[in-house]
């Protein structure tokens, strides 16, 4: 049966994406709404053929809704995300809002399906830098068990939101105009640059907000917290794929091949790793694709030990970093 749903945040970077993968994946949508700001109400957007006109997101959005899909950051979840509860929806929040609500699953349905199904009302969607971790991670943690993860990330502007998709656009511009570039949405100048992530950083730790996720995330999905993980998170300018070097201690020694084979078999990932031809994954490629792209599968280079591997993983945030990963979670429901 039909079920009616709502997409907080439809204007969005994320929720345009939405809108395209319940196309894509032919869910059985009934009815429709776009919730965005009130700057975007009167807007149109089509899906399916249709036009759909944007509505300014209140408490009353909710009513006759049955899922609904939060992307508009983690204050209007935090607000608005209980009312929908209450109102009969079942919420599927892209923030970070309830990410570690120990009453609210944190699912990647490749890995955790099964933990839908003690939702009360609200289930998250992982960081996007977590869940395309996991991805390439989880197949050679089923083989061999993980002591420790190394990942550096390079992450694009589409985790920052559409108007930093375009500010980095803006800034190229500007940069190869010789004119002054603008930062009014990033911190820094992105393009031709790289800089330390943008979330906020505990200077006690010396970690960066998105760096603690990574860690905590994982723990929480895997269920296991003893796996000890060191993130570095770091901008690129790139418009909308993460890429992440990540080095792993596995608990037995490990075999390239077998690891290929499993990354190869596991639903949702690809391996692109040719070393004649020295093609690995690159984001411009994977922008666009449901899959995450993983290769350079490696063993330590002067590792006697058998037990340390390398990878190369580059997946679309905007996909399967946070809208495909929601979507694919209301499939499950
Ligand atoms: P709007 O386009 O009207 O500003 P992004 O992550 O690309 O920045 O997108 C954020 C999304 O969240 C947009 O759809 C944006 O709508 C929406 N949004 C921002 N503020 C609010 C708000 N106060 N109420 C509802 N939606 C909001």
């Amino acid at each position: 049966m039909s079920k009616n749903y709502a997409v907080v945040g439809a204007t969005g970077a994320v929720g345009v994406e939405i809108l395209k993968v319940l196309e894509n994946r032919n869910v059985d949508v009934g009815q429709l709404k776009l919730l965005a700001s009130p700057r975007s109400a009167g807007k149109t957007m089509t899906f399916r053929g249709k036009e759909y006109t944007v509505e300014a997101l209140s408490e009353d959005s909710f009513h006759d809704v049955q899922v609904a899909l939060f992307s508009a950051g983690g204050s209007i979840s935090k607000q608005y995300g209980p009312v929908a509860v209450s109102s009969g929806c079942v919420v599927v929040d892209n923030s970070s809002a309830f990410r570690m609500d120990p009453e609210v699953p944190l699912v990647v349905p490749e890995i955790n399906p099964e933990a839908v199904k003690l939702h009360k009302g609200i289930i998250a969607n992982p960081n996007c830098s977590t869940i395309i971790l996991l991805m390439a991670v989880y197949p050679i943690y089923k083989l061999y068990g993980v002591k420790k993860i190394i990942v550096s990330t390079y992450q694009a502007a589409s985790g920052a939101g559409a108007a930093a998709m375009q500010e980095l656009e803006d800034q190229a511009k500007a940069h190869l105009a010789g004119t002054e570039v603008p930062t009014n949405i990033l911190p820094h100048q992105l393009a031709f640059n790289v800089f330390s992530h943008n979330s906020s950083m505990d200077p006690e730790s010396g970690y960066n907000q998105e760096e603690v996720k990574m860690v905590k995330e994982t723990h929480k999905i895997l269920g296991d917290a003893n796996i000890a993980i060191a993130p570095t998170c770091v901008r690129v300018s790139t418009f909308r794929a993460h890429a992440e070097s990540i080095h792993l201690e596995l608990r037995e020694k490990g075999d390239v091949e077998k690891m290929r084979e499993a990354l190869a078999a596991f639903p949702g990932v690809k391996v692109l790793d040719n070393r004649q031809a020295n093609r690995f994954p690159m984001p411009l490629e994977v922008s666009g694709k449901d899959d995450v792209y993983v290769g350079r599968v490696r063993m330590d280079y002067d590792d006697q030990s058998g037990t340390n591997v390398q990878l190369f993983v580059v997946g679309d945030q905007l996909l399967k970093g946070a809208a495909l990963n929601a979507v694919q979670i209301a499939e499950l429901l």
